[in-house]
């Protein structure tokens, strides 16, 4: 079976390398030249561990082109466009739109079209009109996280499709079947749905789980006043089996990939349809309210944070991930530096650190964290990422170039008693 997958970034690069991989026969087409030319070179656009190997290993059966009538010999087609937010915080569905024309103008009738970008309610049964009769419209929605894609892909929870009904549906839920064939034969739920409950399962996904985040960290708020312990607090309530522990970290907050896009797309899909929404709005609130209340923290230790240096350890908006984008440790880089804070930062993967060099030139990016030897007059330190190898780094080593020795834990993934040991005063949400 030969599929083309339209989109090469995030998601839909992972979709396009483990099918080859499975053994289907891919082309990846995007309307980018520049990055069907580096991806021709075997050169991976986006960061995730083992993509380069598997690049080489997938040669043969993956081909990129920007052409669209390369594409007529397949019989499933991706689509796995981007769809950001717009100003106002809405889907901007005009790539996808775009996508579905092009597929009228450009292919022979008879296909299959598989949306698996995160749209909102209502967007396959528009690409269904731009379509017409003439292609079976499926939606099936993608729940990759980054730097865990390839293993998500692999070991997804469940598979989610719903078909459009015309004359040839059997046919297109025949070839999907097979196509999750692998995965079904692993004992994935597969499982078929109407065409909103395939929408809105993706934002109900990704909106829950920056729910739990946001819930913990409200309650660290209220922690701190009473003296409460949050870390033993969030244990504890673990500790009931219908609870489950992931995502319930008191911490600096969430970031990108798609929370911040998804939960603001909810609430307009609430509001279109005339309805109120509280809990979601709060959401996206106590994430940001988390980052002030962070730096107060550190204003409550020392007033003026003016002429202050800091040094920010990790930049991307999770551990191993080149990806910068509402990064919580970016965020926070900036409102001290709006209190005329000095700052170092430090990230391990080289993708990251030149990320913030092109797209934050402001900020002063520290190579190398060995021997701490450009590192110099640092008053405190902040850990801004939750990279459990933090803990192995040499603390007594940083502790002499540190005026003051302060760290300031915003992931709370030091062991208190150990640091406070080495002479350091700990500081954690
Ligand atoms: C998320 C979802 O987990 C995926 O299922 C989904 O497919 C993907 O978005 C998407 O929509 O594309 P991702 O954003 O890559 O995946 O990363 P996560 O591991 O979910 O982490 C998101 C953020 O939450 C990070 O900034 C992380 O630091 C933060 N986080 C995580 C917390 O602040 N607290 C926690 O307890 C856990």
């Amino acid at each position: 079976m030969k599929i083309w997958i339209i989109g090469t970034w995030y998601v839909w690069l992972i979709q396009a390398l483990w099918l080859a991989k499975i053994g289907f026969d891919i082309i990846c087409l995007d309307i980018d030249k520049n990055k069907i030319n580096d991806l021709k070179n075997g050169k991976a656009v986006i960061y995730e561990p083992w993509l380069d190997n598997i690049l080489i290993e997938t040669k043969s059966k993956i081909n990129f082109t920007t052409n669209y009538y390369d594409l007529n010999n397949c019989d499933i087609i991706f689509v796995a466009v981007w769809t950001p937010q717009d100003k106002r915080g809405r889907t901007n569905k005009d790539f996808i739109h775009k996508a579905s024309i092009s597929i009228k103008d450009n292919l022979n009738k008879g296909k299959i079209i598989v949306i698996k970008s995160t749209v909102p309610v209502w967007t396959n049964k528009e690409v269904s009109e731009i379509l017409w009769e003439w292609f079976d419209v499926v939606s099936n929605p993608e729940f990759l996280r980054e730097w865990k894609a390839l293993d998500d892909f692999f070991e997804p929870d469940r598979i989610i499709v719903w078909f459009d009904k015309n004359k040839k549906t059997d046919i297109a839920k025949e070839k999907i079947k097979k196509l999750y064939d692998f995965f079904i034969k692993k004992e994935i739920p597969y499982i078929e749905t109407n065409w909103s409950t395939s929408e809105l399962i993706k934002y109900a996904w990704n909106s829950f789980l920056a729910t739990k985040i946001s819930f913990i960290n409200e309650l660290s708020q209220l922690s701190d006043k009473v003296w409460a312990d949050i870390e033993k607090l969030t244990i504890w309530i673990w500790l009931d089996k219908r609870i489950w522990k992931k995502f319930l970290n008191a911490w600096l907050g969430y970031g990108w990939s798609c929370f911040p896009k998804d939960i603001k797309s909810l609430i307009h899909q609430f509001q279109e349809n005339w309805l109120g929404w509280k809990i979601i709005s709060s959401v996206d609130q106590i994430n940001d309210e988390q980052l002030d209340y962070f730096l107060s923290k550190i204003q409550d230790f020392y007033d003026d944070i003016s002429k202050k240096t800091f040094l920010v350890l990790w930049l991307a908006f999770k551990p191993d991930t080149d990806d910068l984008r509402e990064s919580r440790a970016i965020a926070l880089i900036e409102k001290l530096k709006i209190n005329w804070a000095n700052i170092y930062a430090y990230d391990p993967l080289e993708k990251a650190r030149e990320n913030t060099k092109y797209f934050y030139p402001n900020i002063n990016v520290v190579e190398r964290l060995e021997n701490f030897e450009n590192i110099w007059d640092i008053d405190w330190i902040i850990i801004a990422t939750e990279y459990k190898s933090f803990k192995e780094l040499n603390w007594q080593d940083l502790k002499i170039k540190v005026s003051m020795p302060v760290i300031f834990d915003g992931r709370n993934i030091l062991d208190k008693e150990k640091i406070i040991n080495i002479w350091f005063i700990y500081k954690k949400i």
